[in-house]
């Protein structure tokens, strides 16, 4: 046993892991490692909520984001990876905690009409993904997490989590669940290569797993200061993705340096994209060398390493809750 405190995270395997999800969430989970016992989830129950119409990368998503996850730096013999639905307990305090989660709650919740209104196309006023914050509040509190790192997307699910826990608690007059604080990256937000929000359905980003050649492809392509028409015109460094990015990535002299050769015509854009797609290639050598040495089967038994480590955390939580809630244990 560990008197560290708890983390719980968690990302839906929708895709391959990308850029935004380096930066926003994974550099920042690698940090907390030593410092909190943690448990990085794959959300696979959450991705079915929108993606049951034609589920079927699902699985194979799943093991390359776990791959993705230990690549960027996460060590199986310092957290906790593991696959949501091989966890059952996440289901039945899921239950549970939506017995007592006023309807209001999720219904105003502003991620559910978000989410309405962006993933046309897809059917999603279901009862299913109505519960989908209920269902994160049970990953979290299922061990107990006194801390979760998110994006600020995530903030409202939080504070949903925040008040189911006090509901229990306060029904029950037992202090089970901590109530889990947000832990934010000071980063700022990446934005997508066509300067609109990162995201899947856009195509806009580069995959850790991307190949030189194909980051090299990618950043040829991103847009950047649309008033900059001429290299003998002055650029605007503030609103070009290629900036932000080198800014991101290369750090403050980088991008001081850029700013003053750009704002005085000094530099193209061309010569800045060679040096971006050079630095991305750079910076994510490492883990595409990682990734390229885990086979599936290795990744199969961390996760299954991984289930076994959350089960027996899980299931204690869940012994507890059912003798507080009257069930047979
Ligand atoms: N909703 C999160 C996302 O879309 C994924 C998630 C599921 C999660 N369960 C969680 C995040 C628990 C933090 C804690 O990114």
């Amino acid at each position: 046993m560990t008197n560290r405190k708890r983390i719980l995270s968690g990302m839906r395997p929708t895709g391959k892991l990308h850029l935004g999800h380096l930066v926003g969430a994974l550099n920042n989970w690698v940090k907390l490692q030593d410092d909190y016992q943690c448990f990085y989830m794959i959300a696979d129950w959450h991705a079915l909520m929108s993606e049951y119409e034609d589920p079927k990368d699902m699985q194979i998503f799943s093991y390359e984001v776990a791959k993705d996850f230990i690549a960027s730096g996460l060590d199986p013999n310092r957290c906790t990876i593991f696959i949501q639905s091989q966890v059952p307990q996440h289901l039945e305090l899921a239950m549970i905690l939506s017995d007592l989660t006023p309807l209001a709650w999720v219904e105003r919740c502003p991620t559910y009409k978000e989410q309405l209104r962006e993933l046309k196309g897809r059917e999603i006023t279901t009862y299913g993904f109505l519960g989908y914050p209920v269902l994160q509040a049970a990953d979290i509190a299922l061990y107990k997490a006194n801390a979760v790192p998110v994006g600020v997307d995530q903030l409202p699910h939080l504070e949903l989590t925040r008040e189911i826990v006090r509901r229990f608690n306060s029904l029950y007059k037992k202090n089970v669940f901590p109530e889990p604080e947000p832990i934010l990256t000071s980063t700022p937000k990446l934005l997508g290569l066509d300067n609109r929000k990162m995201s899947k359905s856009y195509g806009n980003f580069i995959a850790l797993s991307d190949t030189p050649e194909t980051i090299e492809k990618k950043v040829s392509q991103m847009i950047t200061d649309p008033e900059r028409i001429h290299v003998k015109d002055k650029g605007h460094p503030s609103i070009c993705t290629v900036f932000n990015y080198l800014s991101n990535f290369g750090g403050g002299a980088v991008s001081r340096e850029t700013k003053s050769l750009c704002e005085s015509a000094s530099i193209g854009c061309t010569a800045c994209k060679k040096n971006l797609a050079k630095m991305l290639i750079e910076n994510l050598a490492p883990i595409r060398e990682k990734r390229a040495h885990l086979t599936d089967l290795k990744i199969k038994e961390i996760l299954k390493e991984g289930a076994k480590e959350a089960i027996d955390f899980a299931s204690r939580t869940m012994d507890e809750v059912k003798g507080i809630v009257g069930l047979p244990r």
